[in-house]
């Protein structure tokens, strides 16, 4: 075909990703991720990651182009997430944009990692409706977002005011002394668990926003396993992951179906880490049935950090016929949509 082959760059927390897109199709990619190093942290070490990415960073582009059977060369254009994310790990990736579009001689495009969640989906399912509501769950964001066009147009709708529901899910599960990333674990221990066992708090239920919250969750989880352990009882550690995993996917759910309504929108695409959740999955695919919504989730690779999803968002923006960025692109950790 004649689109632009797009190589897509993305480094802002712990995965140093490499994707090269045409239009929707993915031609191939690869991910270095540093996870392993962090777990002993219990959570993702800004310091930690910068290195692996520098370490990772043209290995990885060379494995992905091996993947996708192309030639440096054969890249027409490079976009790189600019943000939000983690200062030096983005930098990081912006730095060896900037150095392969120098080199290459092609132009640069500086995107936002959170609309790269939701482009990734095209490569997946095909052209995404406009307009559709996307849900992001991941361990750094908790977003609902309107998107009328992926390169020009996606507002906010909603974001959590205190932890990511993934980070919830990592904070709990060392709570219930469950190895880090959390997400996981829980998912398995739920599975074994009564949902209804323990009803924890809905964070912002009916309140009628699109924000969300899971640090009340978090200490009302914390308490139980402070109370049944002063008690001297062993810890109902699949009740616990279950009801908590209830509270989260059932306020997750709920708003990301209401902002559907409240918009007149057919199609809801959930992605992030957190959608790979087994329960996530399931009631939402329920509630959309139930309100004649389109529900759109890419596998679980494509759902955590990568780079074919910037090469997905850079591939539409090139498509808008917007400038690209100039070689001083700055990166910015809180970049909005
Ligand atoms: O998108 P991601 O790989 O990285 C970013 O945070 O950007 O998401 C990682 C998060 C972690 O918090 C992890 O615990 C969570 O996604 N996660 C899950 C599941 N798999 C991963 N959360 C719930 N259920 C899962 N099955
Ligand atoms: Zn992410």
């Amino acid at each position: 075909t004649d689109l632009p082959l797009i190589m897509g760059i993305e480094t802002s927390c712990d995965e140093t990703g490499v994707g090269l897109v045409r239009g929707c199709e993915l031609l191939g990619e690869d991910v270095a991720s540093s996870v392993a190093e962090h777990a002993r942290f219990g959570g993702v070490v800004p310091e930690v990651a910068s290195r692996a990415h520098l370490e990772a960073m043209v290995p990885t582009v060379r494995r992905a182009l091996d993947a996708a059977g192309v030639k440096a060369s054969d890249v027409d254009a490079i976009a790189v997430t600019a943000g939000p994310g983690l200062a030096g790990a983005l930098l990081v990736g912006v730095s060896a944009a900037k150095a392969y579009a120098m080199a290459l001689g092609v132009p640069l495009y500086g995107v936002n990692h959170l609309i790269g969640h939701v482009a990734v989906d095209q490569l997946e399912h095909g052209p995404l409706p406009k307009p559709a509501v996307a849900l992001l769950v991941s361990g750094g964001h908790t977003s609902l977002l309107l998107v009328n066009d992926l390169a020009t147009d996606v507002r906010s709708l909603g974001d959590t005011v205190d932890d990511a529901a993934g980070e919830a899910y990592d904070k709990v599960a060392r709570l219930l002394d469950l190895p880090y990333p959390g997400g996981p674990p829980i998912d398995r221990a739920a599975r074994e668990g009564d949902p209804e066992a323990i009803r924890f708090p809905r964070g912002k239920w009916g309140d009628g926003t699109f924000d969300f919250s899971f640090s009340g969750l978090k200490t009302a989880v914390a308490r139980w396993v402070e109370d049944v352990g002063r008690a001297g009882e062993a810890i109902p550690v699949a009740d616990i992951a279950a009801g908590f995993q209830e509270s989260v996917v059932d306020v997750l759910t709920r708003k990301a179906v209401d902002a559907c309504r409240e918009h007149g929108v057919g199609h809801l695409v959930i992605s992030g880490g957190v959608a790979a959740n087994s329960r996530l999955r399931a009631l939402a695919e329920e509630r959309c049935t139930a309100a004649g919504i389109t529900l759109r989730v890419p596998r679980p690779k494509l759902c955590t950090d990568n780079g074919a999803m910037i090469a997905a968002l850079g591939a539409e923006v090139v498509a808008a016929g917007l400038p690209p960025s100039r070689l001083d692109l700055a990166t910015d950790t809180s970049l909005p949509v």
